[in-house]
């Protein structure tokens, strides 16, 4: 006997609730699903859920699930498709997922862009905030980005062409070394900032499939780019320039204690919507 889709989307959100932090986020991948295996609307689940899937479809949806509930693959690499800022980018493993938590700190850059001022992103994988920023900002603000991989600079090259934006993608690089002589009055950047002790608390999707080099620091200091950044950023930043940092719960104070040293003002901390500590904002 065929599925239904109204069956198939509720068959769908069972098998995803144990790989899921919750109902609604296995219900978002179902609707994911619908929408990027078979191209079906996941309004009409509810519209005309009666709607029969042919074998065919079936089987594709299966497969994909396979991908997904066995081997751990997070979804957004099987559809090479992520949503942030209201925008759709592309994805690949070389690549981090990006994180609605982000988007904060495009807000917080747009708060501070004016007319005529430029942005330099550090780390900027897919070019997310890169991108969501000039996407919003338009010819009014320069950007500039930049990260150590290849490959990752390779997917944000693709994003920029489809999204239609104007950011200046620098060769792969080490932090500021392919960033040159110019100054910018902002710098923003959501550097690797996972502890490598914590791995083994990571869910598979992310400790499996997600770039190491994205997420884990060198070596045993968590901080390391925080210390890098506070030392670094300021000779790339005109005068009263910012910088603001993306960071991870309970590390706000001692990333303020660096920026003080460096001798940053204006220093303050930016809660997300959950309520943690989620920026660091500091003047030069
Ligand atoms: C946490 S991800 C952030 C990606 C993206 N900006 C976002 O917010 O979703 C950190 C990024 O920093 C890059 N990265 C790691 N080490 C780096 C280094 N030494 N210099 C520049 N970029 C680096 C990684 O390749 C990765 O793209």
């Amino acid at each position: 006997m065929s599925q239904t889709l109204h069956n198939l989307h509720k068959a769908l959100r069972e098998q995803l609730l144990p790989v899921t932090v919750s109902p609604a986020q296995a219900a978002v991948e179902a609707d994911l699903i619908l929408e990027g295996v078979l191209q079906v609307n996941p309004a009409v689940v509810y519209t005309d859920g009666d709607q029969e899937l042919s074998a065919h479809q079936s089987h594709l949806v299966q497969q994909f699930l396979e991908q997904r509930v066995q081997k751990r693959i997070p979804v957004q690499y099987l559809l090479h498709q992520a949503y942030f800022y209201g925008l759709k980018f592309y994805v690949n493993p070389y690549v981090l997922i990006p994180r609605p938590e982000t988007e904060l700190l495009v807000e917080k850059a747009l708060d501070f862009l004016k007319p005529g001022m430029s942005v330099l992103d550090v780390g900027t994988g897919p070019g997310t905030i890169a991108i969501a920023i000039s996407h919003k900002a338009g010819e009014e603000a320069r950007v500039v980005a930049s990260d150590v991989s290849a490959m990752a600079l390779k997917v944000a090259r693709i994003n920029q062409k489809n999204l239609k934006t104007a950011v200046e993608f620098k060769p792969p690089g080490d932090l500021f070394m392919t960033v040159g002589e110019e100054r910018f009055n902002l710098i923003v950047s959501n550097p690797p900032y996972i502890d490598e002790s914590l791995k083994s608390t990571l869910a598979p999707e992310v400790l499996w499939h997600e770039p190491q080099t994205a997420l884990f620091p060198p070596g045993e200091d968590v901080y390391y780019f925080y210390r890098r950044l506070a030392q670094e950023a300021k000779q790339y930043l005109k005068p009263a320039g910012r910088l603001l940092v993306e960071c991870g719960a309970g590390m706000s104070p001692s990333i303020c204690q660096l920026f003080t040293v460096a001798g940053y003002h204006n220093i303050q901390v930016i809660r997300d919507y959950a309520g943690l500590d989620r920026i660091v904002s500091a003047d030069a």
